[in-house]
């Protein structure tokens, strides 16, 4: 969407995958904490997202929502406050149905007021979901809040959740910052590799301002370590929204380490802003690579199956630009390597090597760089 928004995919966290309907308030503000506490707001993370069940059961007299008062002491505007407080920024859920996923009310035919309401609050994000829409076209559904939220004047990323339906993918660029492309992640291996299959194959309609969203981070909720750490590096690695949807407030060290990884995140938030292709892929092995702005290439070499297995490429096949010899950065391991040519790795179970492949014997990200030594002695 032209609105000057998500220029790079949009990142964050949303109460939804780890608390359903108990989102409060108390639950914003300390996560709005801990996000800054934890080093995720200096990795990238942002957008401090409300989901379902925020308001009460039915409109106003003068028919606006109302924030639930005993979830939001303070509205939404005084949460807004809070979040803007600590330099992020606040989102917040409705539906493009007569009423939410939860049965609260929807926006269906309320576009502008709710859009006025989100506004007034100081809300930065909306994600806009498909239940209840009386059979109506999303395009049209999710037209209208477009328009009513550019009419706020107030610059809100707009995030489309109609779960893949319609093919919004052929549409989305033009409605939203981000759409959906699948139906509902859950907090397993089965789930997030289903919707890797799913969102992999979209990548010529991502770019930057739209984005193919599969669905929000399930990292921190039950899944393995290995397994956490393929979900965000194929998620990175597509371009997707970085959405973190456990509850911070008690992830462990582990779970915010691979949140915090800066050198991933930079694969996610490139400039140039094309979606990771998958380049290869047999007997659940699965080569992507994703061109970077800087000339780099971004790979990650998936082991789909449980037992572990070596996983190759070359340079040439990921497209980089052909030199003598190139620099391997194992992003999470941080070890730099270096190769003329052949790309390839021992793969554990469920897990995920990911490398930023750049030219020459020094490295353009690593965190030790020789080439930059040597010259200084000169
Ligand atoms: C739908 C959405 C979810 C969540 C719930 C809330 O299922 O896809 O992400 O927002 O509604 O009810």
């Amino acid at each position: 969407l032209g609105n000057g928004l998500a220029l790079t995919p949009q990142m964050g966290w949303n109460d939804w995958n780890a608390f359903g309907c108990n989102v409060s308030e108390a639950l914003v503000k300390q996560t709005a904490d801990i996000i800054v506490s934890s080093g995720m707001k200096d990795a990238g993370y942002q957008y401090v997202n409300i989901d379902d069940c925020w308001m009460t059961g039915s409109r106003d007299g003068g028919g606006n929502l109302v924030p639930d008062p005993a979830k939001f002491p303070d509205g939404i505007s005084g949460t807004a406050a809070y979040v803007h407080g600590k330099g992020l920024k606040l989102g917040i859920y409705e539906s493009a149905g007569t009423a939410t996923c939860a049965g609260y009310p929807g926006s269906l035919n309320h576009e502008q007021a709710d859009a006025n309401s989100f506004a007034a609050w100081g809300v930065d994000y909306l994600k806009y979901d498909n239940c209840n829409n009386q059979g109506i076209s999303a395009q049209t559904r999710y037209t209208a809040m477009r328009n009513a939220l550019a009419n706020t004047g107030r610059p809100i990323v707009y995030s489309l959740c109609n779960w893949g339906q319609e093919s919004v993918w052929t549409w989305g660029a033009g409605v939203g910052n981000s759409w959906r492309t699948t139906g509902d992640i859950s907090a397993n291996y089965t789930s997030m590799l289903s919707i890797f299959h799913s969102n992999v194959s979209l990548a010529q309609y991502a770019g930057p301002g739209g984005w193919n969203d599969p669905d929000m981070l399930e990292v921190g909720n039950g899944m393995s370590f290995t397994e956490d750490r393929s979900e965000l590096s194929l998620w990175a690695e597509m371009a997707a929204p970085l959405i973190s949807g456990t509850d911070l407030r008690s992830a462990t060290p582990a779970t915010l380490s691979l949140y915090t990884n800066k050198d991933v995140v930079a694969v996610d938030q490139d400039s140039l802003g094309k979606q990771g292709t998958e380049i290869a892929s047999a007997g659940g092995a699965d080569v992507l690579a994703k061109p970077l702005a800087n000339g780099d290439v971004a790979v990650v070499l998936f082991n789909e199956n449980a037992s572990a297995q070596t996983i190759s490429t070359t340079a040439s096949a990921i497209g980089i630009s052909s030199a003598s010899s190139y620099t391997l950065n194992n992003l999470w391991s941080h070890v730099l390597t270096s190769t003329t040519g052949t790309i390839s790795a021992s793969v554990p179970g469920h897990g995920s090597v990911m490398y930023r492949v750049s030219h020459g014997s020094g490295s353009s990200t690593g965190t030790t760089h020789p080439l930059i030594g040597a010259s200084s002695n000169r």
